[in-house]
Parts: C-alpha cells; structure tokens; sequence
C-alpha cells in the first residue's frame, strides 16, 4: 500500500470531522429564532456570499459545499450548480435536503486540492468556510483559479487574523485547553468537549491575513474586486445579541471595505476575478 502524506492524513482527519457534523450545519442554517447570534451570522454570511456572486453566472461550483447551503438559491436563479465536499455524509445530505431541478445540481465527493474538472469549467466558484482546513492555500487558489472560466469569479471566505475579536478567542482556546489538562490531571471532569472542533490539535484551523490570501491569488491570476469583513459565528449563543451583530452585517453589505474596518469582522469575503 502505499504510504499515506501528512496531508492525506490531515484531509483524513477534517472529513471524519465533518462527517459527523451535517446536523449542525442544516440546523445553523435553519430560520426561526432570530436574535440567536450564531444562526443569524450563518444566513448573513449566506446573503452576502450570494449577494457578491454575479447574478450572470450560469456555471457555479461550490466546493466545501458542506449540506447544500447555496444550492437552492443558485438553482432558484437559473444557475447549473456542482456540489462538491470532501465530506461523503454532507453530500449525501446535501442530495437528499435541496429540491428543485436535480438536472441542474451535480453532488460530487472530491477534494479542492484535486478538482476532477477541465480548465475554465465554471464562471463562479463559491469557496466558503475551507480554505482554514487545507494542508497548502497556494494549491487551493491555484485550483480554484484553473477551473474557473476568464472572466469569472472565485469567492473565498476566511477567518481574519488580523481581527481582535479572533485573537481574543485564541487566547481564549489556549487558556480552556491549559485549564483542561490540569482538571484531567487532578481527575475532574473533562471539560470543555475535546472533540469540538476548536480543542483539535490534529485538523489545521488557520486564520489569514487579506495581504496573505491576496498574494496567492494573484500568483494564480486573481485580483479582489469585492472585500467585506462581516462578524461570523460566535462560539456561543447570545441570545438578544444577534440585533447588534445584524446591523453591522447589513452595514458592511455591499461595501468593499477597506483600513480600519478590516479589523473587525472575523472573517474576510473576498470576490477574486479571474482577468478575461
Ligand atoms: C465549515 S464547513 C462549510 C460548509 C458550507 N460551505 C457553509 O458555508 O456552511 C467546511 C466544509 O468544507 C469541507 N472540506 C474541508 N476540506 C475540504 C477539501 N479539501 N475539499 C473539499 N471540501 C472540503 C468539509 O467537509 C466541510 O463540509
């Protein structure tokens, strides 16, 4: 047999993960209680990735599709739509829960580092809440920039290194995981959950700066046209605070931020266009 890379291994470890994970995913997806800030920043970020994908897009891949999050609207637009995730039990259920015309949705396992599709193939590829768990982000721009058509658009999402509400909760996870072993040590309860995404050593979880991601991209042929840095996702429910959360997503929508602004949002949107 031949030998597994580190990286192969890593992949091994994030689909296992994710496997494991679509419930949560349809359910932060899930209308209904709004003023539950992690539910609202979901279907924000939805609204704006879809509000910077270009309505003419008639080909669109979405890679790290996760449960179809995009799909319905894309094909509600008119849009043929290629479902892809290295996750099996996301695109199972990402077959099963989005209606609509199945002729024009393709549900695909496959990994972003290895897309099974020609050169040019797409005039949209959606890239959203990945890139963090890839081995090489240069691959993954290079990829994406390949398959997509002159003249078409890749749209990544990524966590802001440069937001201080990102470094906070580092240090935050580094303070939990230190706490974490003492208590193991002295015998207590094991808490917090160890298997939760955010204690893993063993699957990458990377933030970028914009300057990063835009230095690969540009060596893969794509410059930003679109730049928006919304908050995404507490580790917690706030109940109540979705409201503030809400209006900073509706102010940033539309804006192509740059300076001071940057630093806030804890993740970066960025709409890269492929020269024509
Ligand atoms: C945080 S979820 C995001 C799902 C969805 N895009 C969303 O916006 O809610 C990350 C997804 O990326 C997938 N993924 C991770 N590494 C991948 C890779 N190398 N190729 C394809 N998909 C990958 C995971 O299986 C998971 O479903």
């Amino acid at each position: 047999m031949a030998p597994v890379s580190e990286s192969d291994a890593a992949k091994g470890r994030v689909r296992r993960y994710f496997d494991r994970e679509v419930d949560g995913y349809l359910d932060a997806y899930q209308p209904g209680r709004s003023g539950d800030a992690r539910r609202d920043t979901f279907r924000e970020r939805r609204d704006l990735v879809l509000g910077m994908t270009p309505a003419s897009a008639r080909r669109v891949l979405d890679i790290g599709a996760g449960p179809g999050v995009f799909t319905r609207q894309l094909l509600d637009r008119g849009a043929d739509c290629w479902v892809v995730d290295l996750s099996h039990e996301m695109v199972a259920t990402a077959s099963r829960h989005v209606p609509g015309d199945l002729r024009r949705a393709c549900f695909m396992v496959g990994d972003l580092d290895r897309l099974p599709f020609a050169d040019g193939s797409f005039d949209a590829a959606l890239c959203v809440g990945v890139l963090q768990y890839l081995p090489s982000l240069e691959f993954a721009l290079a990829e994406l920039a390949r398959v997509t058509a002159r003249g078409g658009h890749v749209i990544v999402t990524f966590p802001n290194a440069q937001s201080p509400l990102n470094r906070l909760h580092r240090v935050a996870i580094t303070v939990a995981r230190a706490a974490r072993a003492v208590a193991a040590r002295l015998g207590l309860a094991a808490t917090p959950d160890p298997s939760r995404l955010t204690f893993r050593r063993d699957i990458p979880n990377r933030g970028f700066s914009t300057d990063e991601i835009e230095r690969f991209a540009s060596a893969a042929g794509l410059t930003t046209d679109k730049a928006v840095y919304h908050v995404l996702q507490f580790p917690f429910s706030v109940p109540g605070f979705g409201a503030l959360v809400g209006a900073w997503n509706r102010f940033v929508r539309g804006r192509s931020l740059r300076g001071p602004f940057v630093r806030w949002g804890r993740e970066g949107i960025l709409r890269l266009a492929r020269a024509g």
